[in-house]
């Protein structure tokens, strides 16, 4: 099999300014991916440009902020011109939506739901009449990623509302996936443990979160290189036949 078993392929990752997003980048791209990466941090996403630049992969920054719903499909738009016809989306935007229901304010309740839900509900939305219209989908070769998380699945310490939108996350990934079984689309989940990042960074640096990872039966939070065989299993021409799925990779910290 080639090294390169993304050539010849367009990938649009959201929320590609930091963390999972960028390395996601970075991981299609090395396959072989062209790569539009999206975010509001348009300054780290031209960084990340020139990096994959620098090892010879294509790519362009189109800033994008998720919760302007209007602004999705021009973004997609921009990134078809730049790279043409998209085939995979990986659904990566988040925030953590983290606060006590006692002193949650209804605009950060609202917020993680715009982008953790409707964000990715349209972007999924948009994605998949490009993948249609462009005769993609047809091919078989149609992806859409979304990056949920165990919250999905437990209730984790101090993030009732991150947790419910990640379960309405995954929620809608299997009914995307129904929908468009018969247009071939196929619409994943890969659904994360604690892995260090800007998200989380202040709270595994308290007394708290240091406390976490000792509970977590590995005593360990996860790299975040250890997504990437996911991701490309999902994304390859191969998946075809998997859809409506929801991978956990969790190094154990919910048993
Ligand atoms: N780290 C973990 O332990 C973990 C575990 C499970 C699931 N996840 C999920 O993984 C995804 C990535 O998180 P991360 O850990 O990499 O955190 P991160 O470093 O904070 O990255 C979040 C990304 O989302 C982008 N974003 C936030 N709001 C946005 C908006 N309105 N429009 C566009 N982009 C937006 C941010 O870019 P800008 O600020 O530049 O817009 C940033 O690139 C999230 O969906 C998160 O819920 C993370």
């Amino acid at each position: 099999m080639s090294d390169k078993p993304l050539a010849g392929r367009v990938a649009v990752v959201t929320g590609a300014s930091s963390g999972l997003g960028r390395r996601f980048a970075h991981v299609l791209s090395d396959a072989g991916a062209a790569v539009a990466l999206m975010a509001r941090r348009t300054d780290r996403l031209e960084s990340e440009v020139a990096a994959i630049g620098a090892k010879g992969g294509r790519a362009v920054a189109i800033p994008l902020d998720v919760e302007d719903v209007a602004a999705i499909g021009p973004a997609l738009d921009a990134a078809q011109d730049a790279l043409g016809s998209i085939s995979i989306l990986v659904n990566n935007a988040g925030v953590g939506g983290d606060g006590m229901a006692m002193d949650m304010s209804v605009e950060t309740f609202d917020q993680t739901f715009a982008v953790n839900v409707r964000g990715v509900y349209f972007g999924a939305v948009e994605a998949a009449k490009r993948m249609i219209a462009s005769g993609v989908a047809e091919r078989g070769e149609a992806r859409i990623i979304n990056i949920a998380s165990i919250a999905a699945f437990n209730q984790l310490p101090g993030l009732s509302v991150y947790c419910a939108s990640k379960a309405a996350c995954a929620s809608l990934t299997k009914g995307l996936a129904r929908e468009w079984a018969r247009p071939r689309i196929a619409v994943n989940a890969i659904c994360p443990g604690y892995i260090e990042t800007e998200i989380n960074s202040d709270w595994f640096a308290t007394e708290g979160g240091q406390k976490q990872i000792k509970g977590f039966p590995r005593r360990r939070l996860m790299d975040e290189d250890v997504l990437d065989e996911a991701l490309l299993m999902l994304a390859g021409r191969r998946a075809h036949f998997i859809t409506g799925t929801l991978i956990s990779l969790d190094d154990g910290q919910t048993l």
